[in-house]
């Protein structure tokens, strides 16, 4: 597909049928680096997403009892085809989101490798036997069959950031177990998202298991989440957008994964050139638009001047530009979030940050920028940017370090740098995130990692095994013998 020249104007697919919406409303999707005008999606009426949940309801009660077999082999042959189509997907996720095109790409392959990892994990997901007699006073007589259920009808709600691959990573456990998906991704981000539903249609979905609704999530979201036909949700998004599902979804578990403030704490002793390394690239991958990028650093004074100067190096060295030519930085994602990370620059140096790298800005393309001497007082010591900002916070050491760190809202993960293993673990027991990663920087993988946040970075946890638990839950069978 030659994007520049051909619009993508996608269909949803409903009960196995890729159709238009009855409302005949669409919304355009640009592309943020260049504007071209990339295709349209459909905004769906309320009724719309009634039938689709409705879809999903009825298809749910045959997939549930088709072999497990017959599940994952579906998921091996969707992976294949995703595989297959690495190029055309990524290519469009590249200019639907502005993401190097190498990563662009890299989202491909790693959504293929996590569906056929969660294919495999689900073929060893087993229940378990418990003998009345394990209790005291219990009959010997009695046994418990505990097995896995699947819980009905999820609804997978994914962010912008990682259309393919966030949306996959729900929708892949989802199906495996037995229930049926109502896919809502996020508006930027639904090209690529439908282009990837469309390689599980043609690798073989039954009708009905997988509907795609779209719009805007401030018109269809409430109602969506509010469903009485939807029996669980799984989200990753904004927190903001994450309570408020917290608070709408009533007596159906939720899981979701939310943003983050991730820090990376450098101790005196730390092997100062692997960590700038690990903190630029965790800060700057995809231009800072990760959960998990590093999004302050607190650093000991007595070795802040040295990785001070070693990151500013290697800022320096990060290429600004188009997603197409791979430049480490590309624009983000629109131009309200340009103007936010803006605001937090500015805000930073009116009250008396050091910039030592960046602040310029063309439209919504930032070049990275770091500041020194950031204070609790400054708003990027606790905003999420979302963006290539990164500020550094001097310290008198790591108690200073754990308390700026737990007075965060967010609580994802973060890094400790240091050549103390032992005093590296025993920080880690005091820092209120979900993952402390030592002498590397924070991210989700590998995927089968637990993946998860507190505070307000999240609730429940993903990854391979666990997001298939979350999927599932107990039935019980007692045998009276
Ligand atoms: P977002 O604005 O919260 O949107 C996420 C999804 O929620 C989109 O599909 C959006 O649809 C939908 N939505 C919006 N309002 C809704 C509502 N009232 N009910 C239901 N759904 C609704 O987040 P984003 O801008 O795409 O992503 C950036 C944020 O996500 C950052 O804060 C980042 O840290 C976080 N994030 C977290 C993780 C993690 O694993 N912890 C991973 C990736 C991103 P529309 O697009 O149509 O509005
Ligand atoms: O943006 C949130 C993603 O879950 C982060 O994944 O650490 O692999 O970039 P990542």
């Amino acid at each position: 597909m030659a994007l520049q020249t051909e619009q993508f104007n996608a269909n949803i697919l409903r009960n196995g049928e890729w159709v238009e919406s009855r409302t005949g409303e669409r919304i355009s999707i640009s592309a943020p680096a260049s504007g071209v005008a990339l295709g349209s999606i459909p905004a769906l009426s309320q009724e719309e997403v009634n039938d689709a949940i409705q879809g999903a309801k009825d298809a749910q009660k045959i997939w549930k009892i088709r072999p497990i077999h017959e599940r994952v082999d579906l998921l091996y042959a969707w992976a294949d085809l995703l595989e297959e189509r690495k190029e055309i997907i990524g290519e469009l996720i590249m200019h639907e989101v502005a993401k190097p095109k190498k990563s662009a790409i890299g989202e491909v392959s790693r959504t293929a490798d996590i569906i056929r990892h969660t294919a495999d994990e689900a073929l060893r997901l087993n229940g378990e036997t418990l003998k009345g007699d394990q209790f005291k006073g219990g009959s010997s007589k009695k046994i418990a069959l505990v097995e896995r259920e699947p819980l009905g009808v999820v609804l997978a709600i994914s962010p912008f950031n990682y259309p393919v691959n966030l949306a996959a990573a729900k929708i892949a456990p989802a199906l495996v177990t037995g229930n049926t998906v109502v896919f809502k991704p996020a508006t930027q981000g639904s090209l690529s998202g439908i282009k990837m539903v469309e390689a599980l249609a043609d690798a073989g979905a039954p009708e009905g298991i997988i509907q795609v609704v779209t719009g805007r999530g401030s018109v269809i979201g409430d109602h969506l989440v509010e469903h009485p036909g939807i029996d669980m949700i799984t989200f990753t998004g904004g927190t903001t957008t994450g309570e408020r599902i917290s608070e709408k979804a009533k007596m159906i578990p939720v899981v979701l994964e939310l943003g983050g403030k991730d820090p990376a704490i450098v101790l005196d002793d730390a092997d100062l050139k692997l960590t700038a390394s690990q903190i630029v690239s965790g800060a700057f991958s995809y231009s800072g638009q990760r959960c998990t990028a590093i999004k302050r650093v607190f650093v000991q004074d007595s070795v802040a001047d040295q990785l001070v100067a070693n990151i500013k190096e290697l800022v320096e060295q990060l290429t600004v530009g188009s997603p197409e030519d791979d430049a480490d930085i590309t624009p983000v994602i629109d131009e309200k979030s340009a103007a936010f990370i803006q605001g937090l620059i500015d805000d930073a140096l009116e009250n008396g940050a050091t910039l030592l790298s960046g602040n310029k800005r063309q439209g919504n393309l930032l070049s990275p920028t770091l500041l020194d001497d950031v204070t609790p007082a400054m708003r990027v010591a606790w905003e999420e940017p979302f963006g290539p900002v990164l500020p550094i916070i001097r310290v008198k050491d790591a108690n200073e370090a754990i308390s700026l760190s737990n007075q965060s809202d967010y609580g994802l993960q973060a890094s400790i740098f240091t050549k103390d293993t032992d005093r590296a673990i025993n920080i880690g027991k005091h820092l209120e995130v979900g993952t402390v990663h030592i002498n590397a920087k924070t991210e989700r993988g590998p995927d089968h990692f637990p993946f998860l946040g507190v505070k307000k970075s999240g609730l429940g946890v993903q990854g391979i095994k666990p997001s298939l638990l979350s999927m599932t839950r107990e039935r019980v069978t007692v045998l009276n013998l």
